[in-house]
């Protein structure tokens, strides 16, 4: 199993309780091989400020680190350490149909969006925005994944990945195994303060690491209606709701469920909900604290997985070549 994360931005409750969270519970399965990097060179796609990439980079690190990744176990690194990634995407991109790059939805969104405003089809649009799925696909397999967690709207790039993949293959002999997404629909999308998905660019996130006192003003700012304490409420299209109900078990989501019908008052639910957000981060965030102020420290754990997704990355490199035609003359 393999997953990478864009380092542009800083993690919030969204990102924790749909990918870090799960991940991290299969990176201490002992049978299954888990890959996590961040994906800095994905990052330099969209974002053309450094100090961004740079910051987002130790801060992702720092998180998935302080909520505990087993690192003896899973491999975490950040892509731009392995420059077999590059070297392999230069490979898949000899073969790629220019066909299927067009198919790409962030890339024809980024098209009609052009054309909605009249301006010239390619206006602003990078050629690594045109090939970013090839970039993708050396990600996933070079490591040789088969399952993908990741969200609805990169199911297609999986699809391409394995499209490359088959074609490589076909043309070169079996060297990649075929990827598949992995979509869970457990896995709650979870809602932002305004009820809409939390996302950054909604500007509705909660950060994962914001202090105790802000983390609960933040919590308080959650939109609910109307409805005063005593009248029942429904947990249906609250945001509040699913967001307790994320960090809940059963008995406390049964519970709070209950006292919805029985009238609980909003300011007791966003109470209740800071507690149990604030107690499941609680410990970590002093982890995570100390780990910002020793980059140094999350530098070598970095350093620590990259090399050892090199000695996997190394040998097939030198395979693939081969493959391809490069080869010494001696
Ligand atoms: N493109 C993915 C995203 O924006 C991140 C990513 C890069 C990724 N390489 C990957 C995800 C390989 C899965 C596998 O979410």
């Amino acid at each position: 199993m393999l997953t990478g994360i864009t380092t542009t931005g800083s993690p919030h409750l969204g990102n924790y309780v749909g990918a870090i969270k799960p991940c991290i519970q299969v990176s201490r399965q002992s049978n299954v091989q888990s890959h996590y990097f961040l994906a800095d060179y994905h990052a330099l796609i969209k974002c053309r400020d450094p100090e961004v990439v740079h910051r987002s980079t130790l801060e992702i690190a720092a998180t998935w680190l302080a909520l505990g990744l087993d690192t003896d176990k899973a491999f975490f690194y950040r892509q731009s350490d392995i420059p077999e990634i590059s070297e392999l995407t230069w490979l898949l991109t000899c073969i790629t149909a220019k066909g299927l790059m067009n198919r790409a939805h962030a890339y024809k969104a980024a098209v009609q969006d052009n054309a909605e405003q009249g301006e010239d089809p390619d206006f602003g649009i990078a050629m690594a925005l045109f090939s970013y799925p090839i970039l993708m696909a050396a990600d996933i397999l070079m490591f040789k994944a088969d399952s993908v967690p990741v969200g609805r709207d990169q199911v297609q790039h999986i699809e391409m990945a394995r499209d490359i993949a088959q074609r490589f293959n076909h043309h070169f002999g079996q060297h990649f195994v075929l990827p598949k997404a992995v979509v869970d629909d457990n896995v709650a999308v979870l809602p932002g303060r305004d009820g809409r998905k939390m996302s950054k660019s909604y500007n509705n996130a909660i950060p994962l690491w914001l202090p105790e006192k802000k983390l609960r003003k933040s919590i308080m700012k959650i939109v609910t209606n109307s409805l005063e304490p005593g009248e029942p409420k429904q947990t249906e299209g609250s945001a509040l709701f699913a967001i307790y109900a994320a960090f809940a078990d059963v008995a406390q989501r049964e519970k709070m469920q209950r006292s919805f019908a029985d009238g609980i008052g909003w300011g007791d639910v966003k109470q209740q909900c800071f507690e149990l957000v604030n107690g499941e981060l609680a410990a970590a965030r002093v982890t995570y604290e100390a780990l910002l102020a020793k980059p140094a420290r999350i530098e070598a754990r970095l350093m620590e997985g990259a090399g050892r997704a090199r000695e996997l990355a190394i040998p097939f490199m030198q395979q693939l070549r081969h493959a391809v035609g490069i080869r010494g003359l001696g």
